[in-house]
């Protein structure tokens, strides 16, 4: 019995370890025109298994944050830990990464495209396709794998590279505006099935919009930054239940959320 007590406290323990902590980070770019401070004491902590999206004005720097916890970017002050340690270099067995772009090899089929990750790794070819399979499953596009990006939609495109991001199934994915160039309909319908593979893959999702609407449909919090040098000025938990509904966001609590969230960027700029 003692034994069970300690794994259900374990369990207990890792649903509420933090996946990133942020703390005291700034940072400085070197631009021709002299110093450009671009991020200013940072500090955030993102829950294991969250949903955290984050808005603010361009040019706020929240493409450098994202990029910084990636390790695709070192800061000039401050500290990220992911899963406890520091990220100072691209680790995609601990951060995945999707961009506003799909920036897919366009000379490679999207199951190739897909197997990327794993094959620079040198994973073994029958596992390499075992996972990538599965993961255009995931994303809904089972039968598209012989197609090249010129054969695919922006939102199957899209779709490719979120399957790419999760093929070596970190624990974190960062996305950062990853929906911006589709139009409206697409883009609430990727929403929602990202919704469905966060739910089904218990990830930690980092995610950036200028969408109020989006940022208050898919998160569990939203942090608000303000203009550059980029700050966190406001921390809206958003208290709509899941699994979330189109429904939901002709209601008056998503309205006010929204609201909330677009006084504060007014605010800000
Ligand atoms: N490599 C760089 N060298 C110099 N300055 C840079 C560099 N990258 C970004 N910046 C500057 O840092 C600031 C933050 O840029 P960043 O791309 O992180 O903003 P953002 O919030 O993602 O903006 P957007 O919403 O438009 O995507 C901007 O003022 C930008 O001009
Ligand atoms: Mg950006």
């Amino acid at each position: 019995m003692q034994h069970l007590a300690n794994v259900s406290e374990l369990r207990g323990a890792k649903a509420h370890a933090a996946a990133i902590e942020v703390a005291g980070l700034s940072h400085v770019y070197a631009g021709r025109e002299g110093q450009v401070p671009a991020l200013e004491d940072i500090a955030l902590t993102v829950g294991a298994g969250r949903f955290v999206v984050i808005v603010g004005p361009s040019g706020c720097g929240k493409t450098s944050l994202l990029m910084m916890m990636a390790g695709l970017r070192n800061q000039t002050s401050g500290t990220i830990l992911c899963a406890g340690r520091p990220i100072d270099a691209p680790d995609p067995d601990r951060v995945g990464v999707v961009f506003q772009e799909a920036s897919l090899f366009p000379w490679l089929t999207a199951l190739d495209n897909i197997e990327f990750p794993l094959s620079i790794r040198h994973a073994p070819r029958e596992e390499r396709r075992r996972r990538a399979n599965a993961m255009l499953e995931l994303v809904g596009l089972q039968g598209f794998g012989g197609r090249y990006p010129h054969e695919l939609s922006g939102g199957m495109k899209q779709r490719v590279s979120i399957a790419r991001g999760l093929v070596q199934d970190p624990p974190v994915l960062l996305m950062d505006e990853p929906f911006a160039a589709l139009d409206e309909q697409t883009r609430m319908t990727m929403g929602h099935e990202l919704l469905r593979i966060w739910s089904q893959t218990a990830k930690t999702v980092v995610f950036v919009t200028h969408s109020l609407t989006e940022a208050v449909y898919l998160a569990d919090e939203v942090l608000v930054m303000s203009a550059r040098p980029g700050r966190i000025i406001d921390r809206v938990d958003i208290t709509l239940p899941r699994p979330r509904t189109y429904e939901m966001m002709a209601t008056d609590v998503f309205g006010r959320l929204r609201e909330r969230i677009w006084q504060q960027i007014r605010k800000a700029t």
